[in-house]
């Protein structure tokens, strides 16, 4: 069937909801949302008219449908404008090298909180408790200013030196897993990995780390009717996050500067003085940029090895492998699919006119499938050439500053993996997050062979 339409409500429903939310109203059922919203995931991406595709709909990452959207849109129209959308009007970017001009021009295209910031659906001018400033949310110099707090965390000195923790820690997660018998990986592995790493960075007790993976879910759920009723019922978790790092903040101001972020947070001179909201975005910044990222791109490597079997042959014959393999399930996986941002002048891109404000998305996840600069890019190949030329972790002033800590932590489970099973066999339907921002895998029954 071919649904060009929305399935619910009418158009004046959806507008009237549209406006609530650009008025920042955080009271909005996200059943309603969904509701007046909904479409039929399945349909024929090519048998819409152009000015209906929308692939920002959350329902085709949800049904992982959204791969012939983008292959569409990379072929005929690059530079996408949908006006109509759960998100209001947005241009959609595309193309590898488009995608480069606009990460690399943050002086025409702006990442500004107050602005709309980096996700679609952001709120502009948003002054209250419910807005999250965040130095990936602002341009230089102070996005500049608070970068370069956090960075000493992730120099090459200092990944060497965390890297036997996270082997330890990887051995003691994979040594306490079933053999022949089917588990969620994505709980076991990916998100136990990911959530004790990030409480080593922030020097907090082992046993709060389930509080980051809830608040990392929540920040990622919060429009979703299954977790809430609304955005603002979302946010009540949130400040319960602030209330933890708050205190904790203040505790390390009165002690001598340590070597985790909070610390490096509460010293310097640009972060030591932050309102309690942008204390709240930064801590956010930092679990979501660490955990959600890193978490699927271990799922994702996992079924991308199952739907590829010759390439999990070859990892079997030849482990030496791994590291070139790593960055292309990064690409592979894409975990961030797109970050926006606000034109700061009428400008031009791909032969199409961007006004001033308009909102502007760069799909990373399409730059990554894009062939005219990725030979094969629709191919899952764990020999590339040049595995690191992928759009996964972005460009320009806000490129990924976990890079790096992100490729160590998935080589070390790789290389762990390798020593103690022989094979992980997918072994169920996995399940895709309700999200057009996170690309990611919620539920992957696994099998493991000794
Ligand atoms: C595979 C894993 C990861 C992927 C794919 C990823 C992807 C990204 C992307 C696409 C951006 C924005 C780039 C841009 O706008 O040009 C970003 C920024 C960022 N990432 Fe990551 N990330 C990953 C892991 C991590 C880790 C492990 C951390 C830290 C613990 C982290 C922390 C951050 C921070 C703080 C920013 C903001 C940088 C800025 O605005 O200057 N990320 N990441």
């Amino acid at each position: 069937m071919t649904v060009t339409q929305y399935v619910g409500s009418s158009d004046e429903a959806r507008k009237a909801l549209i406006d609530r939310m650009k008025g920042g109203d955080l009271t909005v059922s996200n059943k309603e949302m969904a509701e007046a919203f909904k479409i039929d995931p399945h349909y024929d991406a090519y048998g819409v008219p152009l000015d209906k595709m929308d692939p920002a709909h959350p329902a085709l990452f949800a049904n992982d449908t959204i791969w012939p959207h983008l292959e569409r849109l990379r072929k005929e129209d690059p530079v996408h404008f949908t006006e109509n959308s759960m998100v209001g009007p947005y241009w959609s970017v595309t193309r590898y090298e488009d995608i480069m001009y606009v990460d690399t021009h943050h002086e025409i295209f702006s990442s500004k909180a107050t602005l709309g910031g980096i996700t679609l659906g952001g709120i502009p001018d948003r002054d209250d408790e419910f807005s999250l400033p965040m130095f990936i949310m602002e341009d230089p110099p102070k996005h500049d200013l608070q970068r370069k707090v956090v960075t000493p965390m992730f120099v090459p000195k200092q990944l060497m030196d965390l890297e036997p923790l996270i082997r330890e820690r990887a051995g003691q997660i994979l040594d306490g897993l079933p053999i022949g018998e089917e588990f969620n990986w994505v709980r076991s592995v990916s998100v136990e990995l990911t959530a004790q790493m990030l409480a080593t960075l922030f020097d907090i007790p082992q046993e709060d780390r389930m509080k980051l993976i809830l608040w990392s879910d929540t920040s990622q759920n919060m429009g979703d009717p299954e977790y809430f009723e609304t955005p603002e019922e979302g946010f009540q978790i949130l400040f319960e996050c602030l209330g933890y790092f708050q205190q904790i903040y203040e505790e390390r101001k009165t002690q001598p500067a340590k070597f985790d972020l909070i610390s490096m947070l509460a010293h310097d001179e640009s972060t030591n003085n932050m309102s309690p909201q942008e204390l709240l975005g930064n801590i956010l910044l930092l679990i979501v940029g660490g955990n959600d990222t890193t978490r699927n791109s271990i799922s994702g490597g996992v079924l991308a090895l199952h739907e590829n079997p010759g390439e999990y042959e070859k990892l079997l014959q030849n482990p030496g492998l791994i590291p070139k393999m790593v960055p292309e399930m990064i690409r592979w996986q894409s975990p961030v699919a797109h970050m926006a941002r606000t034109a700061l002048q009428d400008t031009e891109l791909g032969g199409k006119k961007i006004k001033k404000g308009d909102r502007v998305c760069m799909w990373y996840i399409s730059g990554n499938r894009d062939n005219d600069s990725i030979d094969e890019a629709d191919k899952f190949i764990i020999d590339r050439v040049n595995p690191r030329q992928h759009t996964a972790f972005g460009y320009g002033v806000h490129r990924c500053v976990g890079n790096r800590l992100a490729e160590m932590q998935l080589r070390v489970i790789w290389e762990e993996i390798m020593k103690r099973f022989s094979k992980i066999e997918v072994t169920g339907e996995p399940k895709y997050l309700t999200s057009s921002f996170i690309h990611g895998i919620t539920d992957l029954p696994v099998t493991l062979k000794a």
